[in-house]
């Protein structure tokens, strides 16, 4: 689905942190909205119409003056904000420098930043490979896993187990460990030893039971027989290399239960199999937790980090065991933009930022008011609202055809153009449909800001369910 790109009167708005005084999208900002639609493809123009003229904190302002609350972070990009002053000291002091780019040679602000990004990275987890985006990582991580799955059980030893649903990138390697058929309908020869297994979903329960009743083992026992029946075979896990999963599922803000982690885990352990959270989006104090996998209890062998790992330029890692990081010799791993030293610059500042204010915290404390005002959505509108998800300053709220479990596609867009022509900054749906509402702020925005973006959001949820309905 596409939104409307006419400039539509709608009414003014006009809250601390919300500002609508024109048409929306702003005739002004038309020209430039054109320039993207003749030139780039279709496929990139999937956001609400709104040119992005400068942003600050958790506000963004087009150049008619217009002001919106962000739920966004970009794409949870910008954790600590937009324009903090420490990240804008930190680029402008490297600018100077002239040292923009240096390839693989040596930079100071790259040096200082794997430092600081191996204090906050889980113990056992200290070689750190920075890259440019998160689909390198998790391709790159794809690569560790097989080539280290060989040094331990030979050339069989190199399946990956990857779960349906999940999205790890638009590359070759990361679509195919992505778990939405469509999205690979083009590779058409996929590889026979990517093994994509159900995940454990308590809304959609995978075998088949009404909400969470301390059924990990029959859940996991569903994952063993699975590869099993897939592999055939006693020795299965001697063909396998290694576990990759979000540390939440994007689309909707689905985690596996806990004790189905621990088990993954513990089997991983048991069977050379090494495990890889994909933390892209997960990372960086988002969910409440540093990464979102502690929330599990477990040690994983690698992580993958994109988006939030800078704040705002493009850079990503992966940060592993040193046995399994260190496979490879001196030259056998490049890329261009490893470790650009402004993006490094900027990438330290942000970390600072989150350590010094303690965002981690907040996003943890604001948790209980974003489930309060998600689950007052869902009460204005039970019929259409399934389900809700919220950890730290993540949510996500699907929205369905009246009383069904089928998503609600042209509501959700509908509901994302409305909430956005009152101030509200969100990006397209995602999740099955796609039709849920992503609620990801920076994690510096106040309650107050919170419940004003959320009280937009119920307005718009509401009212597109009564037009459309
Ligand atoms: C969990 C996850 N992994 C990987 C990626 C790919 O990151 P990038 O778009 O930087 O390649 C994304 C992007 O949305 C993501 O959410």
């Amino acid at each position: 689905m596409e939104f409307n790109w006419q400039p539509r009167e709608v009414p003014e708005v006009s809250t601390p942190y919300r500002r609508i005084k024109t048409k929306i999208p702003a005739p002004e900002t038309v020209p430039f909205l054109e320039r993207l639609r003749r030139i780039e493809p279709r496929a990139t123009l999937s956001q609400p119409p709104i040119l992005w003229h400068r942003a600050e904190g958790f506000s963004i302002y087009d150049r008619a003056g217009n002001k919106w609350v962000d739920f966004t972070s970009g794409v949870l990009v910008a954790n600590a904000g937009y324009k903090r002053e420490k990240m804008h000291e930190a680029m402008l002091s490297q600018l100077e420098t002239g040292v923009w780019h240096t390839f693989l040679f040596a930079n100071e602000p790259r040096a200082r930043f794997v430092e600081k990004l191996r204090e906050v990275a889980p113990p056992g987890l200290d070689v750190v490979f920075l890259l440019t985006t998160g689909s390198e990582s998790t391709e790159h991580a794809l690569k560790l896993m097989r080539t280290f799955g060989q040094t331990r059980g030979g050339k069989r030893k190199i399946g990956i187990v990857c779960f349906e649903g999940a999205f790890h990138g638009r590359t070759l390697g990361a679509q195919q460990i992505g778990g939405t058929p469509y999205l690979k309908e083009w590779i058409v020869n996929l590889d026979p030893d990517i093994h994509m297994a159900p995940f454990p979903d308590c809304h959609r329960c995978p075998v088949g039971k009404e909400g969470y009743a301390e059924c990990e083992d029959e859940c996991f026992g569903q994952l063993l027989s699975f590869l099993e029946e897939r592999l055939g075979g006693k020795d299965y896990q001697g063909r396998l290399a290694g576990v990759i999963t979000e540390s939440y599922q994007g689309g909707e803000a689905r985690f596996m239960p806990k004790g189905y982690v621990e088990r993954l885990a513990e089997w991983c352990r048991a069977n050379q199999i090494l495990l890889t959270f994909d933390e892209v989006q997960a990372g960086f104090g988002r969910t409440g937790k540093f990464f979102a996998f502690e929330h599990y209890g477990v040690e994983p062998d690698l992580i993958c980090c994109g988006k939030g790992i800078s704040g705002c330029l493009p850079l990503s890692a992966v940060i592993g065991r040193g046995e399994i990081m260190r496979q490879f010799p001196p030259g056998a791993l490049t890329n261009t933009h490893s470790g650009n030293p402004i993006s490094c610059a900027a990438a330290l500042a942000h970390l600072e930022l989150i350590l010094e204010e303690d965002l981690v915290s907040k996003a943890q404390a604001l948790e209980a008011v974003l489930r309060e005002e998600a689950e007052a959505i869902a009460r204005a509108c039970p019929d259409i609202v399934w389900p809700i998800r919220v950890r730290g300053l993540v949510g996500a709220i699907g929205l369905v055809e009246p009383n069904t479990k089928k998503p609600a596609v042209a509501l959700a867009f509908a509901a994302v153009q409305r909430a956005v022509e009152k101030g509200l900054m969100l990006f397209a749906p995602v999740g099955p449909g796609p039709a849920t509402i992503k609620i990801n702020p920076p994690l510096i925005i106040t309650e107050d800001a919170l419940r004003d973006g959320m009280a937009a959001l119920r307005e718009a949820i509401v009212e597109c369910r009564r037009e459309l309905y």
